[in-house]
């Protein structure tokens, strides 16, 4: 779909710039890029294609949208990025929570120097906030298969492609058993942002299971196992997909 992106204003930009270089600060300090980024995704993935409601417009700050279930844990998220929120009233919310994917992208890479780091994704501001939560049930759950994850995804109008590329995403991070009930790092490094997930044969949740059996997830995963160039360049993409759902749209 075309994006047709809005100016915003130069004090506004350089709200944007200033803040992450705090992010990046934040993220080095409590090295919490993990559950940021799950932040980023549990507040994009709300969108519905159909009633263009829900998506990454700041909703999930609210209380009434953090205690749906599938959000468990992300109020320490919400908690860690609020006094630095504090110090930029100009910018969204929706803004803030979104760019935090590129200050991901900046943080791996400042660290790209030693190890390797994710891919960059452009990030374009201007997301209004809005008020009205979406309803609870949009985001995946974590014991259902692939005819769930197409249900769920093309609920967003994100293909199967999408789903194999930003499932990479666990590449960071680990289950918690009293937020998810699950537990464990889906690899061996969960700190960095690189192809380890498709190569790694631990199955944490079903959706991972779901990803090998299927005859058109599976094949990308062995691309993306053996080429991690071309998990970032989709990755990269589908990101910048969900990032934007609902935003921009001409
Ligand atoms: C495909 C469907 C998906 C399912 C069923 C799923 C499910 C889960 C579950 C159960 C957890 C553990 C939460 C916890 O116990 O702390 C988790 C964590 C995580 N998810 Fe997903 N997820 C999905 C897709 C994604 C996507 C698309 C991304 C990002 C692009 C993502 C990024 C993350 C990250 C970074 C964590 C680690 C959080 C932490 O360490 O605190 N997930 N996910």
């Amino acid at each position: 779909m075309v994006k047709q992106y809005p100016t915003m204003s130069e004090e506004y930009q350089k709200a944007v710039e200033k803040c992450k270089r705090k992010l990046r600060g934040l993220i080095a300090e409590k090295n919490c890029a993990p559950i940021i980024l799950r932040l980023a995704w549990h507040s994009a993935g709300t969108f519905d294609i159909e009633t263009k409601t829900g998506g990454p417009f700041g909703t999930i700050r609210h209380p009434e949208e953090l205690a749906h279930e599938a959000n468990n844990g992300l109020d320490i998220a919400v908690r860690l990025l609020e006094p630095i929120k504090e110090q930029f009233p100009i910018l969204s919310y929706a803004d803030f929570y979104q760019g935090i994917r590129l200050i991901k992208a900046i943080w791996l890479e400042f660290f790209a120097v030693e190890i390797t780091g994710g891919p960059e994704i452009p990030f374009h501001p201007g997301r209004p906030d809005k008020q009205e939560p979406p309803p609870e049930g949009r985001l995946p759950n974590a014991t259902e298969g692939s005819d769930h994850l197409r249900a769920v995804f093309g609920h967003m109008g994100l293909s199967d492609k999408d789903i194999v590329a930003l499932s990479g995403g666990h590449t960071l991070g680990r289950c918690h058993k009293e937020r998810s009930g699950f537990e464990g790092p889906w690899t061996t490094n969960p700190l960095i942002f690189d192809n380890s997930y498709f190569k790694s044969s631990s199955a944490a949740i079903r959706s991972d299971k779901a990803l090998l059996e299927d005859p058109v997830f599976r094949p990308l995963v062995e691309t993306y196992a053996a080429d991690e160039d071309a998990f970032f360049a989709d990755y990269a993409e589908a990101h910048l997909r969900l990032s934007e759902l609902g935003f921009a749209d001409a």
